[in-house]
């Protein structure tokens, strides 16, 4: 893909531009030309053919925290990474909606957890989230991690997988725990007939893009302005590929 073609496709997922008034929104190049992946390579590439005036980096993305998106754009080839011995997964039973709020509120830094919290993000109805909201306990019994395997019937035109609400509380974080949880969380998402994934997050959340980004997603870039943002991410956290 020459410089052009690959600036085009940039500009091509600018969803207002290219949106006909009153038409539903396009899909962006990449997915209409069947090659989801390429976005990978627009990170890759950007820095090189894109945005001229661009004036970075701003070493301030860190502190910013701008909402980003991750795709998984095939949930063939998941990891295969085991769990600990004596950690295990269970899913979803009647009343863990408050083990749930529990383990986000011991985890979480950047929003508060009410108890709203939890039915605004996955409704009230125990069906899915049996199949989809896992738990990950330590030898002791206890709920130290949740994670969701949760979905999106339309993500920019697409029905995806949506791996929802990643969390390690902070006195078992940085001990390989949240991989085999996304590994398990992903793996039923395939389950669940799910063809790839997405996620939001944010760039303040370096750990947890650095797990995204291990276990294969990639940036998810619309526009101009996405295409600075994840450059400067890269360059504040120091990661220079996909
Ligand atoms: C993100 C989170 C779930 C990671 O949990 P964890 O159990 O510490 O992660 P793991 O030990 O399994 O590490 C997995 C990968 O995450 C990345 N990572 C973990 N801690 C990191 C840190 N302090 N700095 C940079 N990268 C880190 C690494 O890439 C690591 O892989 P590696 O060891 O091969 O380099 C945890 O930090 C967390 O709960 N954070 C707060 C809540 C949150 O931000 N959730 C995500 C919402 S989108």
């Amino acid at each position: 893909m020459g410089p052009l073609k690959f600036e085009e496709c940039v500009r091509s997922c600018l969803i207002p531009e290219t949106q006909p008034p009153g038409k539903p929104a396009l899909l962006p190049l990449a997915v209409r030309e069947g090659k989801l992946c390429t976005r990978a390579v627009l990170v890759e590439k950007a820095p090189a053919v894109i945005g001229s005036g661009y004036e970075g980096p701003h070493m301030d993305i860190l502190q910013r925290n701008v909402s980003v998106r991750m795709t998984r754009h095939s949930l063939d080839n998941l990891p295969a990474v085991s769990l600990p011995s004596g950690f295990t997964v269970r899913w979803y039973a009647t009343g863990d909606d408050k083990t749930w709020g529990d383990v986000q509120a011991r985890t979480e830094r950047l929003l508060k957890i009410t108890p709203e919290v939890h039915a605004r993000e996955f409704g009230t109805d125990p069906g899915p989230l049996a199949a989809r909201q896992a738990f990950l306990s330590a030898p002791d019994g206890s709920v130290i991690g949740t994670a969701s395997a949760w979905f999106d019937p339309n993500f920019w035109g697409l029905p995806f997988g949506r791996v929802h609400w990643v969390a390690i509380v902070p006195e078992m974080q940085g001990r390989g725990l949240a991989k085999p949880l996304m590994a398990v969380v992903l793996q039923r998402l395939r389950e669940l007939g799910h063809e790839r994934a997405c996620l939001g997050t944010s760039t303040a959340r370096v750990p947890a893009i650095n797990l995204y980004r291990k276990l294969g997603f990639v940036p998810d870039i619309r526009t101009a302005e996405e295409v600075d943002i994840w450059r400067d991410w890269q360059t504040a956290a120091g990661v220079d590929r996909w």
